[in-house]
């Protein structure tokens, strides 16, 4: 009997996906979510992960290596005498994330050929990273069992699943193509791609759906977008259902702003109304409100789990760290009693900040801690006062995923 994986290997083999250059790790590291050294702190160790000790994580359907370089870096930057396990189908995509490893000079990557559901046998994992892949499987209730399976009790994952309502329009795309060629070369499959993009009428969803770009960009990508032999798309009902159905438990969304219809809704009965329902059912209003999300990005862990994961801003001795942004020249641009404005899925949206919001910003430099941050603010204000304020800062960046924390017993800022 075939192998059901054979038709994505061998898409894999001959198109490794993301399409990467191992010289651009020069001039740039690719960073992204899940998996920011920063994130996984935040988000599954409470920001206390000693990163002293020794840390294993598996990388799972590693592609062409964006995750996997990413936390080893992260590693290596940190002196955490760590082991990223990297483990995918594709031989091909493989020999580019050994290449980018090799240009970085990162020696903590273990790079294994072979399919995530032999993961058991490769653990335990302190963290496992499945971004893009669980969607291409034949059974991805069965790939999450495998990798829950293989996850520390403590642990947590980081995944990416595709998302029904922003990928509109790509499946009447690939069953179109899937009618005209479905065993015709790949060539022929992408130029015939190509010819029916460039001849798609203006009322087709895909040619209305701004969000998706991929199959702009790169061979792989087209093939990814409008050929794969297998993909499907979720609704945030039925990632939790996944989570479920492999005893693990939603940590967040990233971002986490997107996922609540207030950040979308004016209508101060509606927004009251949405604000009423638990956290599940505003993430799925979110989700059909917007209409937007073409990924799920989250963190996960187990369900079994007592403790909360997540890092919280409650401890004067909590460091806080922007995360891609200065602080510093976000707070010069910024208004006293202003907004933070921001667009999700290219649709304008404004959070309004509290009026200390640019004080505090320009403070947050990774190693102060709260209270020093506090203590440095013009007329001292007192902690309630300041936490106030925090909160409320904090509620908009850590929505937008550019505020995360470490807390104090993992000590530093990093
Ligand atoms: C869309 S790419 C994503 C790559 C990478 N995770 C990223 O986000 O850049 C999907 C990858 O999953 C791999 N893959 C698919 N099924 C797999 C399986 N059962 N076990 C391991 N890897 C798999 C493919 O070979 C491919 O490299």
């Amino acid at each position: 009997m075939p192998d059901p994986d054979d038709k994505v290997r061998a898409q894999y083999e001959a198109f490794p996906y993301p399409a990467r250059d191992p010289k651009d790790e020069a001039r740039r590291l690719v960073t992204g979510s899940p998996s920011h050294p920063l994130e996984i702190d935040h988000y599954i160790f409470a920001g206390r992960r000693d990163w002293s000790r020794p840390f294993r994580a598996l990388v799972a359907g590693g592609g062409t290596g964006d995750g996997a370089v990413m936390l080893a870096q992260g590693l290596a930057d940190r002196a955490c005498p760590g082991e990223v396990v990297y483990l995918d189908l594709s031989a091909a995509a493989r020999r580019i994330a050994e290449a980018r490893a090799r240009a970085r000079g990162l020696g903590n990557i273990r790079f294994l050929t072979g399919s995530l559901h032999d993961a058991p046998a490769l653990g335990p994992f302190d963290y496992i990273d499945c971004c893009g892949v669980l969607h291409h499987l034949a059974k991805p209730a069965a790939g999450l069992a495998a990798l829950a399976a293989a996850l520390e009790e403590e642990g947590g994952i980081g995944l990416m699943l595709y998302g029904e309502l922003g990928r509109t329009g790509v499946y009447p795309v690939q069953a179109m193509l899937r009618r005209l060629c479905a065993d015709a070369p790949d060539g022929e499959k992408l130029a015939l791609a190509r010819r029916l993009l460039r001849d798609l009428p203006a009322s087709n969803w895909l040619k209305r759906n701004p969000l998706l770009s991929d199959h702009l960009s790169s061979e792989a990508g087209l093939y990814d977008l409008l050929l794969h032999s297998r993909d499907r798309a979720y609704r945030v009902g039925e990632v939790l259902d996944l989570l479920a159905g492999a005893g693990l438990r939603l940590v967040t969304f990233i971002e986490p702003l997107r996922y609540e219809p207030a950040s979308y809704l004016r209508d101060p009965a509606l927004r009251r109304m949405a604000a009423a329902l638990d956290p599940p059912a505003r993430a799925a209003f979110a989700e059909e409100l917007c209409g937007s999300l073409k990924n799920h990005v989250l963190y996960a862990v187990k369900a079994s789990r007592a403790d909360d994961s997540v890092a919280r801003p409650d401890e004067p001795g909590t460091v806080p760290v922007l995360r891609d942004i200065d602080g510093g020249a976000l707070a010069r641009g910024m208004p006293a009693g202003g907004a933070l404005d921001a667009e999700f899925g290219g649709v304008p949206v404004s959070f309004p900040l509290p009026p200390l919001a640019a004080a505090i910003l320009a403070r947050c430099d990774g190693r102060r801690s709260l209270e020093e941050i506090r203590a440095a603010l013009p007329g001292r204000p007192d902690w309630p006062a300041f936490k106030a304020q925090f909160d409320a800062l904090y509620a908009v960046m850590n929505g937008v995923n550019r505020l995360l924390l470490r807390c104090p017993a993992g000590g530093g800022s990093r």
